[in-house]
């Protein structure tokens, strides 16, 4: 990284000092010219920072229990997270792995719940599939293990479509759901319940995001009705700082009888 593209602050890392208040912080002085596009920089370095350790740590978790199977992402965006994926997969050389990548690559649709981020209108986030593919081949890792499925999930996610996927035998390793809306996280969560095994990661990024932190609404709101109805268990896993939270699934002794 050249010197002009270096942020001009620590990500994520608290520095300890011996003396009050403990820990360095930026003073009044440090941050006259303090501007939006510095505030930016400084959250995505934050979250990009958290996350990718959130992924270093939960290829290690897969690795060392023997959980097998593929990378599923609902929400590609600008392609973070599943670069995140791919390069983690290749420290751990898990060279069969395949990565499927679930976008509209349009964008959000229309919001029918009631979000609190204004800026969450239809079309917003939009990354197209050439420019994600691009970003894929420019990481240069696994490329051609990369499949993308084009389209809001409302029509994307078909009955064929589950089919292929059971068909194939392609159980999921790590699951990521990172499309901020409730009515697009419901189909999702359908969708992956047949490609679930024992040890599979869920990751839901939007947790506490998009809906004042309401885990009665939006993504949470999605996953809490999933339990619901499935016959799959959750264990709470990691924490992704204040926005997401990752889960571990699991059978009760029955139904693990039931289906062997
Ligand atoms: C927050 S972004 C994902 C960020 C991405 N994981 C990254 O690290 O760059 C949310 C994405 O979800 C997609 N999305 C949301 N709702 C969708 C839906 N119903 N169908 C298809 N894609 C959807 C948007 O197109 C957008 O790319």
């Amino acid at each position: 990284m050249s010197d002009t593209k270096k942020p001009h602050f620590p990500p994520v890392a608290i520095e300890p000092v011996l003396g009050e208040p403990w820990v360095a912080l930026a003073n009044g002085q440090e941050l006259a010219d303090w501007t939006r596009e510095n505030e930016i920089e400084y959250n995505q370095n934050n979250r990009q920072t958290e996350k990718h350790l959130f992924y270093r740590r939960t290829f290690d978790f897969l690795t060392d229990n023997r959980v097998r199977g593929d990378y599923y992402e609902f929400g590609c965006h600008r392609c973070r997270t599943f670069r995140m994926a791919l390069t983690e997969a290749r420290r751990h050389n898990l060279d069969s792995m395949g990565f499927h990548a679930f976008d509209s690559f349009e964008g959000l649709p229309d919001p029918t719940s009631d979000t609190s981020v204004e800026i969450w209108k239809r079309g917003a986030l939009t990354t197209s599939e050439e420019d994600f593919m691009g970003m894929v081949r420019d990481h240069g890792i696994y490329v051609d293990n990369v499949r993308t499925i084009k389209g809001y999930y409302s029509e994307s996610l078909t009955k064929e479509l589950g089919a292929e996927y059971l068909d194939s035998g392609r159980k999921a390793a790590l699951i990521n759901i990172d499309c901020d809306l409730y009515e697009s996280a419901v189909p999702v969560f359908d969708f992956i319940d047949p490609l679930l095994q024992e040890g599979t990661v869920l990751y839901i990024d939007d947790q506490f995001a998009g809906y004042k932190g309401n885990p009665l609404k939006g993504v949470s709101k999605a996953f809490l009705e999933w339990q619901k109805r499935t016959r799959w268990k959750v264990v709470r896993h990691l924490d992704i700082s204040w926005w997401g939270r990752s889960y571990i699934v699991y059978l009760e002794k029955e139904e693990i009888d039931g289906v062997l």
